[in-house]
């Protein structure tokens, strides 16, 4: 299959229409989509990023409004979706409901709940109004490793196994969205992301549990997610601590820094400070690593934002021993 890359929403819909995979800019990450209500398509997505059956995939609509049609949820969860989208769609926020009928078994892994999500980038929201459906679209990456930020990043992972590319610049978050669970009273939070827990928490005037380090509900929960090819070793922010880990290794391997700062190290990769900015940039870096050869990165986090636990939740993930 050769893969075709187009600014064209109208004929990135129609292949949509035609069971065809779409990879798309999303403001989080580039997703790999489908039409969420064709079983077919949905599994062509599994195939493409030789993801296990049985992870369910987030679905995006263009307004709040569409997304009533993929739940079947009471009027006080109703309430509560109403509160969060009005406060964060489009946005970074996938929200698990109940799931109404009209998702293929095979978009939600089986279960009987769907995560639902209206992203704010431009060209999503004009391809998923052309299109008019749902679209089932995890991160366009191969399964377990980076997601990508760039169009470049989906062709280095894709080419040849996605129909078609729509470049629409680099994401702006860069780390996926929030997972929030409002299936039973308590809302659960399943994976950080671009919207703090403490945001959710005000918008729906109840605490938000935090729901990782339970049973494995979503892949982003696994303990080994989001890994470049490198091994990943977290570092302590003072200076010491790197300088420590850099002595620790041999000139023999190579052996990359990230960093939210200048370090005395080549290669390095600088990150902005804050973990806004970190997020931005760090799956680039965590590819460039890969690309320029490393084979163990030291990575210091950043120090605090509002994206903090995002970019920690996937550093760790990064970091963890890997199967
Ligand atoms: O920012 C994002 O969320 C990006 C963009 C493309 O929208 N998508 C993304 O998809 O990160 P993916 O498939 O890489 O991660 C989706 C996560 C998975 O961990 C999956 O298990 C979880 O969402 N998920 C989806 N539907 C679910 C459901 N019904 N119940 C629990 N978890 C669900
Ligand atoms: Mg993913």
């Amino acid at each position: 299959m050769t893969t075709r890359l187009t600014d064209d929403v109208e004929e990135a819909a129609a292949a949509l229409r035609a069971g065809l995979l779409v990879a798309f800019p999303t403001e989080t990450v580039y997703g790999l989509g489908a039409d969420a209500a064709n079983p077919a398509a949905v599994a062509r997505i599994y195939r493409a990023k030789g993801r296990p059956a049985g992870h369910p995939l987030i679905v995006h609509v263009a307004d709040r409004d569409r997304a009533g049609a993929w739940m079947a949820v009471d009027p006080a969860t109703e309430a509560r979706v109403d509160r969060l989208a009005r406060r964060f769609w489009p946005g970074p926020l996938t929200i698990v409901v109940p799931r109404s009928p009209l998702a293929a078994a095979e978009t939600v892994g089986g279960r009987d709940t769907i995560g639902l999500r209206v992203p704010a980038h431009p060209v999503a929201l004009d391809l998923l109004r052309a299109f008019g459906g749902g679209v089932a679209a995890p991160s366009a990456n191969r399964f377990g490793r980076v997601s990508p930020t760039t169009a470049a990043h989906v062709l280095t992972d894709l080419d040849g196994l996605v129909d078609v590319v729509i470049d629409g610049g680099p994401s702006q978050v860069g780390v996926e969205s929030t997972i929030v669970e409002l299936v039973g009273p308590t809302a659960v939070l399943l994976r950080p992301g671009g919207v703090a827990r403490e945001a959710l928490e005000d918008a729906l005037g109840q605490p938000v549990v935090d729901g990782r380090g339970g049973e494995s509900r979503a892949s982003g929960m696994l303990a080994s997610h989001y890994a470049p090819v490198a091994s990943v070793e977290l570092i302590d922010a003072d200076a010491d601590a790197l300088a420590r880990a850099l002595d620790r290794w041999p000139a023999a391997d190579r052996v990359g820094v990230i960093a939210p700062r200048r370090v005395d190290h080549q290669p390095s990769w600088v990150l902005p400070a804050d973990a806004d900015g970190y997020a931005r940039h760090l799956y680039a870096a965590l590819r460039a690593a890969d690309d320029a050869g490393v084979t163990h990165l030291l990575v210091v986090p950043p120090v605090s934002g509002p994206l903090l636990d995002a970019v920690l939740d996937r550093l760790t993930k990064a970091a963890a021993p890997r199967s």
